[in-house]
């Protein structure tokens, strides 16, 4: 496993295996009701999108998330006790985990784990700068799937602490959010906690005003997605065929993101053709929303305990805090 280290971060890459976006763009199309997945949104142009998604005034999960921490660092760090070792999953920017480590006691050291080596090394190395007596860790590697832990985490007896902030896995399926709870249990054995960020479940008007911002900024988002298959695999979708369409299914408990063909048309893609009519629809992405109860249960199935649940005023957004048992 090749392993190197910059003056403050220890890098390990595992080289995990990618699933190709061209396999996954011709499936998903192929089939119906057609779908692309959302891990996909994020090549430079799409994560500079989510990036200004996350400032918009009618996205509230962001801000909301950053005011509960701020506000509950100091219990959280009392519940988590002195040497702990912090692991972030999915870490994109590393904003968030600031404001834990901030507040930890003498905290052994950070693990941020993340499918995209590079992003995750330039943030681990920033944070080194800050916090420069916490050993800092990046592990590229793939978390849904069982992980082994580098070394002086894996022989450490230090009390573990995972963080999986901004509702990403409200992004999953509800079994998929289980396996991955499940798969990622063991490491946290024993006496581990895990802080899951979770959207909560509230009305219609201001879920759906937060995936169909004024400014278009999600829209562009949804639709770099047709730009990056025209980029990236020969694909020649016109753009302004197609809208953005996000909604709340009341029944699934989640927002559903879609692009909507304007017109009866045929596209092509890596050499194949696909024909839409007008009105049918691509789902590229769902976002669950739970409640407290809910996600409780959820996490029930994959073998965690709550163990408290952080909200803000509104009631808007959630920080689950689940102990191994
Ligand atoms: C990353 N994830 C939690 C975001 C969400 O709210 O589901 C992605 C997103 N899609 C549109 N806006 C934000």
């Amino acid at each position: 496993m090749p392993s190197c280290s910059s003056p403050k971060v220890s890098f390990i890459d595992q080289a995990p295996a990618r699933e190709s976006f061209a396999d996954a763009v011709l499936a998903g199309l192929g089939r119906r009701p057609r779908t692309l997945p959302a891990k996909f949104f994020y090549d430079r142009a799409g994560s500079e999108l989510f990036d200004r998604i996350t400032d918009l005034p009618e996205y509230y999960p962001t801000r909301t998330e950053i005011g509960i921490l701020r506000q509950e660092a100091p219990r959280l760090a009392r519940m988590i006790g002195p040497g702990a070792q912090l692991i972030e999953f999915g870490a994109g920017s590393l904003a968030k985990v600031r404001l834990i480590l901030s507040a930890l006691e003498a905290p052994e050291g950070f693990t941020a784990i993340d499918i995209s080596g590079s992003h995750l090394k330039a943030a681990a190395e920033e944070l080194a700068r800050d916090y420069p007596q916490v050993p800092i860790a990046a592990l590229c590697a793939d978390y849904t799937r069982p992980l082994t832990l580098p070394e002086p985490l894996a022989s450490s007896s230090a009390r573990r602490v995972g963080f999986f902030p901004g509702s990403t896995i409200g992004n999953f399926e509800p079994d998929a959010a289980v396996d991955f709870l499940a798969t990622v249990h063991p490491i946290f054995e024993p006496r581990g906690l895990f802080i899951v960020g979770v959207d909560l479940k509230k009305d219609r008007a201001t879920l759906e005003a937060a995936y169909n911002d004024s400014a278009g900024v999600t829209a562009a988002f949804n639709l770099n997605m047709l730009e990056r298959i025209n980029r990236e695999l020969e694909g020649n979708f016109a753009l302004e065929r197609f809208r953005h369409r996000a909604f709340y299914n009341e029944e699934k408990g989640r927002i559903e993101m879609h692009l909507v063909s304007l017109a009866d048309q045929v596209v092509s893609v890596a050499g194949r053709t696909f024909s839409f009519r007008k009105g049918e629809s691509i789902h590229t992405e769902s976002s669950y929303k739970y409640a407290i109860g809910e996600f409780q249960s959820l996490a029930a199935r994959a073998g965690w305990l709550p163990a408290g649940v952080l909200t803000d005023p509104e009631n808007l957004f959630s920080l689950h805090l689940l102990k191994t048992g």
